[in-house]
């Protein structure tokens, strides 16, 4: 047994701190070898001493009081699993600037203050990890930023909230409905009571926002990705996309060209051939293309207790090894260009798109008028007549122009033949 010992101070103690703690104990014997030292935790910050838990560590290990943590001499490293802005973004910065390395699985504060973070731990000379802040125990940070390093990436699609993509799975296979579905994941507990962040795409933007700057080494502010979340997809659209051979899936998807970056979270059909189409339930996976390695493809579990602690306690290890050989601050920051990103204007994709219609003579080839004056191109029209005086049309579009695509479907909603534009939902990964 070594007799190095590096000394951790973890702020929380919920799902993800718990684990970290139950890993770090039952894996003990392994990690020291691994590492060269023995991996204590010292001391876990949690709001609320009285509360039961789960897991109880030893005496005098919890701690309502930040600076035995951040600014104690004792701790060598410290782990952010606390959640939120603030204020776990003041007491990182603080224990950064009393020269201790920063572990976070916090998405919200690396995609929002990654590069603040960045800056006081250059400052100081520690490291800042963040593994797991980005689909949980799927390792895509260090092989992003170290195994594929010599890439030019041009494609991140990703499958990075486990949530949505459970409900859409449910959807696709029982032909159950968004509420039935959402009240579902609430229970088993994927879903927060407050459902947002999950269903309306931004968590997925969060963490596009940190792929994407580590990706293409340019940092992509949260505010610059275009956000749709799966609120409106219906039973019918999965049923449709079914019969046109593709699922429904949220995805989160940034491309480099000389153009500029694209950055977008939106709920896409996607060809049932593309590895990505059968990333079902709660699994998340991203698939990254590059100019040397070609198409690779992560995958597995995106949340949970002992999956997200898996990345965490394999980041404190990461950073106690630089810590044993006196070269804290080896992983830095990699945005070290700036590229322009794209107005979603000037993106292109395909479109599927559903609408009901007078069903009278002229109507369809108005339609089709309106699409050719925008340079938009169909692919695909599939008619339904639906009730006596009303017919279902379905459109499946060439790759357009977003401007030009969004120009049309204002003009045609404008004919008085239309009677609703049911769905308007993107295509990729043909
Ligand atoms: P959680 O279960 O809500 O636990 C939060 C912990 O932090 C609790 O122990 C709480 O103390 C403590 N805490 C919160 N605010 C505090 C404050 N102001 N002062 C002191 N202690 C405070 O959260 P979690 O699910 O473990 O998530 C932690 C982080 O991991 C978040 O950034 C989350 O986004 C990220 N993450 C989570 C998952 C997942 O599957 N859960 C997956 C990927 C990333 P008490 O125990 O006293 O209440
Ligand atoms: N709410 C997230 C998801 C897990 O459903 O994937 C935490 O990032």
């Amino acid at each position: 047994m070594s007799e190095r010992v590096i000394n951790v101070g973890m702020m929380g103690f919920g799902t993800v701190g718990r684990g970290v703690y139950r890993i770090l104990k039952d894996n003990r014997t392994g990690i020291e070898q691994k590492v060269g030292a023995r991996i204590d935790i010292k001391k876990i910050l949690v709001r609320d001493l009285a509360k039961s838990r789960s897991i109880v560590p030893e005496e005098g290990i919890l701690t309502t009081d930040i600076s035995n943590i951040v600014d104690s001499a004792e701790i060598d490293l410290v782990v952010e699993v606390m959640g939120g802005i603030n204020p776990a973004l003041e007491y990182s910065l603080r224990a950064l600037r009393h020269g201790k390395s920063l572990v976070t699985a916090n998405k919200d504060m690396i995609a929002l203050h990654g590069r603040e973070l960045y800056e006081a731990a250059e400052a100081s000379g520690c490291d800042v990890l963040f593994e797991a802040s980005v689909a949980g125990g799927i390792p895509i940070i260090r092989p992003l930023k170290e195994c594929l390093a010599a890439n030019r990436v041009e494609l991140v699609i990703g499958i990075i909230n486990g949530t949505t993509n459970y409900m859409l799975t449910r959807m696709s296979k029982e032909g159950l409905d968004f509420h039935e579905v959402l009240k579902e994941a609430q229970e088993l507990g994927y879903a927060e009571a407050d459902p947002s962040a999950d269903v309306e795409g931004f968590d997925a933007a969060r963490k596009l926002a940190i792929l994407s700057s580590i990706a293409f080494n340019s940092r992509i502010a949260l505010n610059q990705v275009y956000v749709e979340g799966i609120t409106g997809i219906t039973a019918e659209d999965i049923a449709y996309a079914d019969e046109l051979n593709y699922v429904i899936k949220l995805l989160g998807i940034a491309k480099n060209s000389a153009e500029g970056i694209e950055v977008r979270v939106h709920p896409a059909l996607l060809p049932k051939s593309h590895p990505l189409a059968s990333v079902n339930d709660v699994y998340n996976a991203i698939f990254i293309r590059g100019d040397a390695v070609g198409d690779v493809m992560f995958y597995g579990r995106g949340a949970g207790e002992l999956p997200t602690a898996s990345a965490v306690a394999g980041d404190v290890m990461n950073a106690a090894r630089n810590l044993l050989k006196n070269v804290p601050g080896m992983i830095s920051c990699t945005c070290f260009e700036e590229k322009p990103v794209k107005p979603m204007s000037a993106t292109s994709t395909k479109y599927f798109v559903r609408l009901n219609v007078a069903d009278k003579p002229g109507v369809l080839a108005g339609i089709a008028l309106i699409f050719g004056n925008n340079q938009v191109s169909l692919s695909s029209v599939l008619q339904r007549h639906t009730s006596g005086h009303s017919a279902e049309i379905v459109l499946v579009t060439h790759e357009v122009l977003e401007g030009n695509f969004q120009n049309a479907i204002k003009s045609i909603k404008e004919l008085p033949t239309v009677q609703q534009i049911t769905s308007v939902i993107r295509t990729e990964g043909d």
